[in-house]
């Protein structure tokens, strides 16, 4: 087989470690990547689904390096079944997350303006008012209630749709189909149905928007279109995730609550000197495991030498970005939320051209939340014990399942 073949200068190749997906309980670091960081610095690894065993890299330094390397291609990727945490796997498209350079920049300009720090300044007062009503509501009924559903969910739903720009009139249907794509419960079919009828009306509002000289993202993306610089199915592909990327601010907003909710001495700090709450949220944001297992993968084009290990060409590799924000030789005592900890060079966000492009939509409203949220409800704290908080299972983003609080 391939693992015997596979070639090395120097180091034996490492052993192929399964990993299974663990419902992991809480904000547990994952006990299996605990065992690839110290058995790394470069493992391998075989996940559920997919075929054969892929490279891991788990230090900082080099998840940069191949984060940051043309040599390593996500196109690729798509041509084959490589070892992975999804059963299924049909890359669109269009799909940032697929595209090497140059076909990345050219799917990524028009969107150059939708989310930089300027827009999102511009996006803050409609994003409170959306937050405040979803408080006020809350407010309205009392307590206890559950922030998942409340509004951990909805806020980012409704944020996604301002900037993306979906019609008043459409955006409960378009709500109700992204509900039902990132629902664990609903089943396959009815995920698909949702996602036919999504990628239905994405294409229609791009073909609308084809004179449009409006801000919002599908104008933008239409505009593209019209002047021949994407196609069309490109805008959709393009669309579609930004459309749903909102799920990655419930669930890691709701793992960062629960700390803030089951460590009393954070929320102390978060409470006394609120000024000093965004390097606290950089800190949270290294150190929440947001994920299971790790995210996509790159395939070598041509061999590449790192730790002394040859990774030849064709093969997959992974970065973990989870285990990189634990690399002691960064970030100290790394296991720790020091909320004073300077300069913090995460990664939660990602690394290189496939850095998250809602990185800066995300922060933003995830200061909104914090602040609205503990400013607003001075009494805030866990309805249930810690421990009878239900997490999400089966899934690639991790979180609490409700977060049952009262104030
Ligand atoms: C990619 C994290 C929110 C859209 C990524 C990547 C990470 C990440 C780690 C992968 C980088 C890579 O492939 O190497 C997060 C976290 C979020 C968040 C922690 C919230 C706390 C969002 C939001 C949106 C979004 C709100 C959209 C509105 C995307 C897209 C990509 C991406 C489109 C693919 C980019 C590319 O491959 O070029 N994100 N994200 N993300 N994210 Fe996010």
């Amino acid at each position: 087989t391939t693992i015997e073949t596979s070639t090395s200068t120097g180091h034996e190749p490492p052993p192929v470690r399964e990993w299974p997906v663990i419902d992991l309980e809480g904000t547990e670091f994952d006990p299996v990547l605990a065992g690839l960081v110290r058995e790394g610095p470069l493992t391998r690894i075989r996940l559920p689904f997919g075929e054969g065993w892929a490279w891991l890299a788990t230090r900082y330094e080099h998840v940069k390096l191949i984060t940051n390397d043309p040599r390593f291609s996500r196109a690729e990727v798509a041509r084959g079944q490589v070892t992975r945490l999804a059963p299924n796997f049909a890359p669109r498209p269009g799909s940032l997350a697929w595209a090497d350079q140059p076909d990345h920049n050219r799917l990524r300009k028009p969107l150059a303006g939708a989310f930089t720090v300027g827009a999102m300044k511009r996006l803050r007062p409609r994003a409170q008012e959306i937050l405040d009503e979803l408080v006020d509501g809350t407010v309205r009924e009392g307590p206890p209630a559950d922030l998942v559903e409340r509004v951990l969910e909805p806020f980012p739903l409704y944020v996604v749709s301002e900037v993306m720009g979906v019609p008043e009139t459409d955006r409960e249907q378009v709500h109700a189909w992204t509900r039902q794509i990132i629902s664990l419960t609903g089943g396959a079919e009815a995920a698909d149905r949702a996602k036919n009828g999504l990628y239905g009306w994405i294409t229609a509002i791009v073909r609308a928007r084809a004179r449009s000289a409006g801000e919002d993202v599908y104008s933008m993306l239409a505009g593209a279109v019209a002047r021949g610089e994407i196609g069309e199915e490109e805008a959709v592909g393009l669309a579609g995730p930004l459309q749903i990327g909102g799920e990655a601010v419930t669930h890691n907003c709701g793992q960062m609550l629960y700390l803030m909710l089951t460590r009393p001495e954070l929320m102390e700090r978060m409470r006394a000197r609120p000024a000093e709450r965004g390097p606290v949220l950089d800190e949270l944001l290294r150190w929440i495991p947001h994920r299971s297992t790790v995210g996509l993968a790159r395939i070598a084009l041509e061999d590449v030498e790192i730790a002394g290990h040859r990774i030849a060409a064709g093969e997959p590799v992974y970065v973990s970005y989870l285990a990189a924000n634990r690399d002691p030789a960064l970030f100290a005592d790394p296991d720790r939320i020091e909320p004073d900890r300077d300069p913090n060079p995460h990664l939660a966000f990602g690394n290189g051209h496939h850095y998250c492009t809602g990185a800066v939509l995300a922060r933003l409203q995830l200061e909104l939340l914090v602040d609205t949220l503990l400013d607003r409800l001075p009494g805030l704290r866990l309805a249930v014990p810690p421990e009878e908080v239900r997490w999400r299972r089966q899934t690639m983003i991790r979180g609490p399942l409700t977060l049952p609080v009262t104030w």
